[in-house]
């Protein structure tokens, strides 16, 4: 066996949440060029057959499975149609997730709940459907990835979202302690900023203000973690578990006091890091602004900037 072939995915059965755009999109891509066959669910009936018809156009099998990640009978009717089609399923990232701007000492319970649904009961609820699948298969060779956020770590939006992902990480640390025995490993992503249609409303001048905070100097694309979803998703990570995966360009380092210096260029120019949002867009029927407001998508993300950093 050469050294590659530990990150070989060839015959691996594969699920993604909340995969039809954004960092799901990215992972299942990532997960098919290793070599999977990979399943979207999601909740948008619009794009995810198209990512799916995507992957199968690159020659790996692929099946589009509506899918509420908060509706416990829906995620395991979806682990169990993905299981038919494929025969088995070895690898799934739980990444479904929401955001929802507001002030602590005003949000509304109702938002809460929300956010806690998809981010932290909808990954609880996918992660278990999926081990469950697993156990009826044998021999068991699992590999659960769970997307959290470095907000588990630093305190960058509010305490549902920042919650929810602390949440995650500590969910993961739980499942893997509970799940070894069963050899499936449980393992979680932290990204920064990444530029998905969750963050097509962040606007030019605040990327700027990333880049110049983030040592490796670009602001993170969803093929920035192609690496680490493929690492934990193959044998190279067969003794890894209950690990957080922290993939954010060095931006949680706190190594600034001012704005970072550079002596060589980012390996990433602006332009390439919006090549899937414009993607992605494209595939929702939206167009891209060029000043990164796209109010169409997330007006309350673009309205927020607006006072911190003066942008129309
Ligand atoms: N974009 C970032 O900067 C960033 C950073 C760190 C972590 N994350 C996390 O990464 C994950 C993906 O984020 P993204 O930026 O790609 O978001 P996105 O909004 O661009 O895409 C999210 C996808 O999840 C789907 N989805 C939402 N709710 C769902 C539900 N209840 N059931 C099934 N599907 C659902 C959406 O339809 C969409 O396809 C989320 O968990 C998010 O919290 C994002």
């Amino acid at each position: 066996m050469s050294d590659l072939s530990l990150f070989d995915l060839s015959g691996k059965k594969a699920l993604v949440t909340g995969g039809a755009v954004g960092i799901g999109r990215g992972c299942a891509v990532a997960l098919a060029q290793a070599g999977a066959d990979v399943a979207i669910l999601d909740l948008d009936t619009n794009v995810g057959p198209k990512t799916a018809e995507e992957i199968r156009a690159a020659e790996r099998d692929s099946l589009f499975v509506p899918c509420d990640v908060t509706q416990r009978e829906q995620v395991q009717d979806a682990v169990r149609q993905v299981a038919e089609r494929f025969g088995r399923l070895d690898i799934a990232v739980n990444n479904a997730g929401i955001g929802i701007l507001g002030a602590d000492e005003t949000f509304p319970q109702a938002d809460w709940d929300k956010v806690i649904a998809v981010n932290l009961t909808g990954a609880f609820l996918c992660a278990q459907a999926e081990a469950q699948q697993m156990l009826r298969q044998g021999p068991i060779e699992g590999k659960i990835i769970n997307i959290a956020s470095m907000s588990a770590n630093i305190c960058n939006c509010n305490a549902a979202y920042n919650g929810s992902k602390a949440g995650v990480v500590q969910m993961t640390r739980m499942l893997a302690a509970e799940w070894g025995q069963y050899n499936i490993n449980v393992n979680c992503i932290s990204p920064s900023y990444v530029l998905s249609p969750m963050h097509a409303s962040t606007p030019v001048v605040v990327r700027k203000r990333i880049r110049e905070l983030t040592p490796l100097g670009h602001v993170q694309r969803p093929d920035d973690l192609h690496g680490a979803v493929i690492f934990l998703a193959s044998a190279a990570s067969n003794y890894v578990t209950g690990h957080d995966l922290v993939v954010d360009g060095g931006h949680t380092l706190n190594a600034w006091l001012t704005p970072l210096g550079r002596c060589v260029p980012p390996r990433v120019n602006p332009e390439e890091e919006i090549v899937q949002l414009k993607h992605d867009l494209d595939a929702m029927g939206l167009p891209y602004d060029q000043d990164g407001i796209n109010p169409d998508v997330h007006p309350e993300i673009a309205d927020a900037f607006k006072g911190a950093f003066g942008t129309e």
